[in-house]
């Protein structure tokens, strides 16, 4: 597949990049070039163009400026033992990308297209892939729609671009656990809905319940379900899980996927790396008073968040309107950070690949 490259003529000096990667925290740099292709209904995909990293011209009258059809992807590039650079099953992310499209009537983006931008911005930009522990580069594909006009239809031109920032190991000096908020004034996500597809609208409707997060002392929302405000189904941008018991007779539940859920891949690369540690694993549901009771009595023992940002944050306290509660006396909890450890190592080349999920990148 074609792709043609337009290189930055002034990247950012080596002495400046290094400045930056020193702690380089979360979508706070990029690197210096981007990805872009555009569509249109009548011609479908163009040729995929690296170019310099900069801003976009886009009429004010763009679609996506007005009614949000837009949609994106995160994923990460990791330096491996042999300075090598590899991602962590980036096809699941194409797939991904490909049904929050069909759901936003955007156009679905193929698979090489998806694969071969990112292999094309990591090898260009591969002094951006930061080495040190738990480091990584974040990469970020997007698409919008770009038809100038305010009827409410789906566009007929959309824009593709991928970016990439260097990210810093999400917790600095060990993994600190957080307070969650139960939100059962605000939902997240309905059936019908677009709860599965990782679209921007879903986050822009989840800051007001993130500020009253905030406003209670609480780190993160825990979203319910919208119909009966009762069954678990996720944290702020992040999936969840459940330990119920202890030691390898310990069983593990995430809350199963109703559509109202974003299908996320960390979630669904534990079903199988908790498997293979030898714990049971099942997909489930959780109402917030079985989760009570089970902390009450002593059955739930652990409970944590996983996503590509922060890969496994355990969840130490919880309130609610009417409720708090702790695990694990606020802690992460042995299972929590024994699946953290398995996953971090197998993302930076330090366990064995026994599912193939790795992709290296050929620079
Ligand atoms: C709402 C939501 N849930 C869960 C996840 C976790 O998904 P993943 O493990 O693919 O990063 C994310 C992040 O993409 C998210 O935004």
């Amino acid at each position: 597949m074609a792709i043609t490259i337009t290189k930055n003529p002034h990247p950012l000096s080596a002495e400046k990049r290094a400045e930056q990667l020193v702690e380089p925290g979360f979508g706070r740099y990029f690197t210096d070039h981007m990805v872009s292709a555009e569509w249109t209904a009548e011609k479908g995909w163009g040729e995929l163009a690296l170019v310099p990293y900069g801003p976009l011209s886009l009429d004010p009258a763009s679609m996506v400026l007005h009614y949000g059809q837009e949609i994106f992807e995160g994923l990460k590039a990791y330096r491996q033992p042999d300075h090598s650079i590899a991602l962590f099953r980036p096809e699941s992310n194409a797939a991904r990308f490909a049904r929050s499209a069909a759901r936003m009537a955007l156009p679905e983006l193929p698979a090489e297209m998806f694969l071969e931008s990112i292999e094309a911005l990591v090898k260009a930009d591969q002094e951006w892939v930061p080495t040190k522990d738990g480091e990584s580069l974040y990469l970020r594909p997007m698409m919008i729609a770009t038809e100038v006009g305010l009827g409410v239809r789906p566009s007929n031109k959309a824009l593709y671009l991928l970016l990439a920032s260097p990210a810093g190991a999400y917790f600095k000096g060990g993994v600190k656990a957080v307070t969650v908020w139960i939100s059962t004034e605000y939902v997240r996500a309905a059936p019908g809905g677009t709860g599965e597809a990782k679209c921007g609208g879903n986050y822009a409707a989840s800051l007001v319940a993130q500020q009253e997060a905030a406003a209670k002392g609480c780190d993160q929302v825990v979203w319910l379900d919208a119909v009966e405000r009762s069954y678990v189904e996720e944290m702020g941008g992040m999936n969840l899980y459940f330990v119920m018991g202890k030691g390898k007779k310990a069983r593990i539940l995430t809350p199963k996927l109703t559509g109202a859920l974003l299908p996320g891949i960390t979630r669904d690369s534990l079903l199988t790396v908790a498997a293979e540690l030898g714990y049971k694993v099942e997909e489930g549901s959780i109402t917030v008073k079985e989760w009570r009771k089970g902390v009450e009595s002593g059955e739930i023992t652990e409970v944590f968040a996983c996503g590509t940002a922060a890969v496994i944050t355990p969840v130490g306290h919880v309130k609610s309107a009417k409720h708090e509660w702790s695990h694990n006396k606020g802690e992460s909890g042995p299972i929590t950070l024994e699946l953290r450890e398995a996953l971090l190592g197998l993302q930076h080349g330090l366990k064995p690949d026994t599912q193939g999920w790795m992709r290296k990148i050929n620079v």
